[in-house]
């Protein structure tokens, strides 16, 4: 089976309502969408996996921070200052854009790739010296733009009544966790490394929003930040278990800083040659970028579309010592789906220094304040990098079939009447209760022709479409058709399941 091309992609995501624009029936506000019954089966699959998987199996903790935050939070972490793009506004239309994203996207069009892709490293004053060089105008009305200022990406709120108290909708879950940090520890005691994780809405006020899911000003993040004595590194102990090193001699795809200097592309490298040449910073760095590539099989994403791409110095937010992006091709091209950073002591220290009280653990007798590995995942862009890379056509069907990892298929089992006769109703209803009973999954379809529904599953990635036909009612069994070909095999109801 072939992949779909990415406007049948999205036909397809529209047509079974996976996503839907937010408001539409109002018009379209950029950059917010919903997720629609099918969408919402899959989005949560991905987020409990990664609650099984990163939380569960490592005995993580995880919490539930507030979503408005205090404004002192954000002058500690640094985003108040720090946390902004560089816009443009146009004189005339009054439109805005986000200046690096549209030198990037002319420069493209017009083929001079070094350009495009060294404008994401400018500051403020080399992006404005090219806008004057190249007299960029606004794509809608031709008017010139004001020069280039910094807008701050967080959303601002007044808090009370009569306001007064500024709050800010949080532009990271990861900061909820740094403030409760002394909390938890105080309650639980934990001895380093601990991660402690946390899924929930972020807020960024995107200049440019685009490409559906990819730059939302609405969306969800997955965050887990793994605290840790860096004077204890020697031997890796998760979960009490001490790490068997030889996983590092697992291979990933990388994209080095020499790479990008020489403009190569992305290689094979051991975690241990990378953790040798100082790409990754430390074993426990390493670690979870093995446990996330391990994440990404388990999820069906095949790893001939990944890379791990190390963040160049200039790229590198001001709380890091060393990140490494996980990017992903999406519609023909490398996007970030999940940032591994080592964000040090920097947000603990900095809370510390301004609420007043102290921060530490005690590793070792000895009172440290612990170092901080992050691995944050986009979920909206984990999903769309899943189902965009999961829709495929198949010369024998007419419409998309979209094949997911057992982990995360919406339903395991689509289950139908072959006619709307009462017999067959009856009987289609009995076993679909049989299999939610059970447990399982299912979807119970009755309307429009076998065909339709056929169509109807495959497009919304259920694994197997059970049949109810007159011989049902004479023997007990029933067709069961599998999605990866479309075949059907007549087996005993009491067998479906195994
Ligand atoms: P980008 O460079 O694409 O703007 P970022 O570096 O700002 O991303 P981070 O701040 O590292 O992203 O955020 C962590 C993760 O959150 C990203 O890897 C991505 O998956 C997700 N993310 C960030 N911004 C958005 C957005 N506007 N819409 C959807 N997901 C986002
Ligand atoms: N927590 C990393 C980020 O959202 O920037």
């Amino acid at each position: 089976m072939e992949k779909e091309n990415m406007d049948e992609v999205t036909n397809l995501i529209s047509r079974r309502g996976i996503i839907i624009p937010s408001f539409e029936i109002y018009g379209e506000l950029a950059g917010f969408y919903d997720y629609g019954p099918i969408g919402f089966r899959i989005k949560n699959k991905i987020k409990q996996f990664w609650r099984d998987y990163f939380i569960k199996s490592l005995g993580n903790l995880e919490v539930e921070t507030t979503i408005v935050g205090y404004e002192k939070v954000y002058q500690a972490s640094g985003h108040i200052k720090t946390f902004t793009d560089p816009i443009l506004k146009c004189t005339k239309c009054g439109s805005t854009y986000r200046a690096d994203k549209l030198l990037e996207e002319i420069f493209e069009k017009e083929k001079k790739l070094d350009l495009a892709k060294s404008v994401g490293h400018m500051n403020i004053t080399e992006l404005q010296r090219l806008i004057n060089e190249y007299t960029v105008v606004c794509p809608k009305c031709k008017g010139t733009f004001s020069d280039i200022t910094p807008f701050n990406l967080m959303m601002k709120t007044d808090i009370g009544p009569t306001g007064g108290i500024t709050g800010y909708l949080r532009p990271e879950t990861a900061q909820g966790i740094f403030v409760d940090f002394p909390e938890i520890y105080k309650t639980y005691n934990f001895k380093l490394p601990i991660g402690i994780g946390q899924e929930g809405k972020v807020f960024r006020n995107e200049i440019s929003p685009r490409q559906m899911l990819i730059r939302m000003r609405e969306f969800s993040q997955m965050e887990l930040e793994y605290f840790f004595n860096p004077k204890n590194l020697d031997k890796l102990v998760i979960n009490n278990i001490e790490i068997d090193e030889t996983l590092f001699d697992k291979k990933l795809n990388m994209l080095t800083r020499e790479d990008q200097e020489k403009g190569a592309e992305a290689s094979k490298i051991s975690i241990a040659d990378a953790i040798k040449n100082n790409i990754i910073p430390n074993k426990l760095f390493a670690y979870l970028l093995y446990k996330e590539s391990i994440f990404l099989e388990k999820l069906g994403i095949d790893s001939q579309i990944i890379r791990y791409r190390q963040l160049e110095p200039d790229e590198l937010p001001h709380y890091s010592k060393g990140n490494i992006d996980l990017e992903i091709i999406i519609n023909g091209k490398y996007e970030e789906v999940a940032g591994n950073a080592y964000r040090t002591d920097f947000d603990l220290k900095s809370h510390s220094n301004l609420s007043g009280k102290e921060i530490s653990v005690l590793d070792n007798n000895e009172k440290i304040t612990p170092h901080v590995i992050e691995v944050s995942f986009g979920l909206d862009r984990l999903f769309w990098s899943i189902i965009t890379n999961s829709i495929y056509k198949d010369e024998k069907r007419s419409w998309g079939i979209t094949i997911l990892s057992d982990i995360i298929q919406p339903y395991k089992y689509s289950v139908y009447p072959l006619q709307k006769d009462e017999k067959l109703i009856k009987k289609a209803i009995e076993i679909y209760n049989h299999l939610n009973g059970e447990g399982f999954e299912v979807l119970y379809n009755s309307s429009g022709s076998i065909g339709k529904r056929y169509a109807k599953s495959d497009e919304m990635g259920i694994g197997k479409s059970i049949t109810i036909d007159y011989q049902t009612l004479e023997d007990e069994t029933v067709t069961v058709r599998d999605i990866m070909d479309g075949i059907q095999e007549r087996v005993k109801i009491d067998e479906i399941t195994k």
